[in-house]
């Protein structure tokens, strides 16, 4: 109630100001979504699900709930090749700008899925995944994931992406992409220098750890 007091006239008119644009954007991303287009962008939903999930056994990752401008920013860097990855270079080259943004915001204003996507690791692999996560490997120089995940892992802004209620599969096939130069795209290769010090056993625990997270709602 405080916070609505607050707000005054001025936010009011401008989400009513803003609200056609959106409303537009979420059209387009919505038949993108679900149809894909002309150009060589398959529907979305084929893989990452009709509630944007993903899919943990192909290594398709949950995005609904995730910040648009990262996930507009990974189309750009895959359209690009500065994250090199061969079934989504021809779908993120073949939308415009304009559409990547769009879809990128479809995705985002999704409701984060109720469920983790659980994992059958063992708890004692869990509970090595959980430190990783939470302290970090000082002595291999590795910061703890949440230091820039956030708590929880839940993401912050459009830098720091949402990594809880993310498929381990995933989570590994980014590190691993990392590791061989085919994910290039992090600023100041932050994440690079993270996966390079961790061994396979580390970040299968570390992966499993946030899998069996639920997903929050980012913090902005
Ligand atoms: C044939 C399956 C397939 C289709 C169709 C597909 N994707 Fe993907 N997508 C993938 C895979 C696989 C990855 C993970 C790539 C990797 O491991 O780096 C991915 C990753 C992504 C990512 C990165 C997410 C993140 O958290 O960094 C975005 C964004 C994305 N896809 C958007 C889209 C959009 C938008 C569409 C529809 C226009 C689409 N994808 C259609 C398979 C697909
Ligand atoms: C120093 C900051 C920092 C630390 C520590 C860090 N990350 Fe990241 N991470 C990032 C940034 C920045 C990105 C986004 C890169 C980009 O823009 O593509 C990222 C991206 C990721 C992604 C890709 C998410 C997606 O949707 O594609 C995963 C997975 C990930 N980090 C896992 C981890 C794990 C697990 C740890 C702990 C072992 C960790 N990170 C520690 C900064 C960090």
């Amino acid at each position: 109630m405080q916070r609505r007091h607050r707000l005054g006239p001025l936010p009011a008119l401008l989400l009513i100001a803003l609200a056609p644009a959106t409303a537009a954007a979420n059209d387009l991303g919505e038949k993108l979504a679900k149809e894909g287009n002309d150009n060589g962008a398959a529907a979305c939903v084929t893989c990452h699900g009709a509630d944007g999930g993903g899919n943990g056994a192909a290594g398709w990752p949950r995005m609904a709930g995730m910040n648009a401008d990262y996930l507009a920013k990974q189309l750009d860097d895959m359209a690009s090749g500065e994250r090199d990855n061969a079934t989504m270079k021809p779908i993120a080259s073949g939308l415009s700008a304009e559409e990547r943004r769009a879809v990128a915001e479809y995705y985002a204003e999704m409701e984060v899925p109720a469920e983790a996507p659980g994992t059958d690791a063992a708890k004692s692999v869990l509970e090595r995944g959980q430190a990783i996560a939470q302290q970090g490997l000082w002595r291999k120089g590795v910061p703890s994931c949440v230091a820039c995940h956030g708590p929880g892992g839940d993401g912050v802004g459009a830098d720091f992406p949402a990594i809880s209620g993310q498929h381990a599969s995933y989570i590994e096939n980014q590190f691993t992409a990392w590791q061989d130069g085919n994910r290039q795209n992090d600023p100041n290769d932050l994440m690079a220098s993270v996966a390079k010090r961790l061994t396979e056993e580390e970040i299968k625990a570390v992966a499993a750890w946030f899998a069996s997270q639920p997903a929050r709602p980012s913090a902005e």
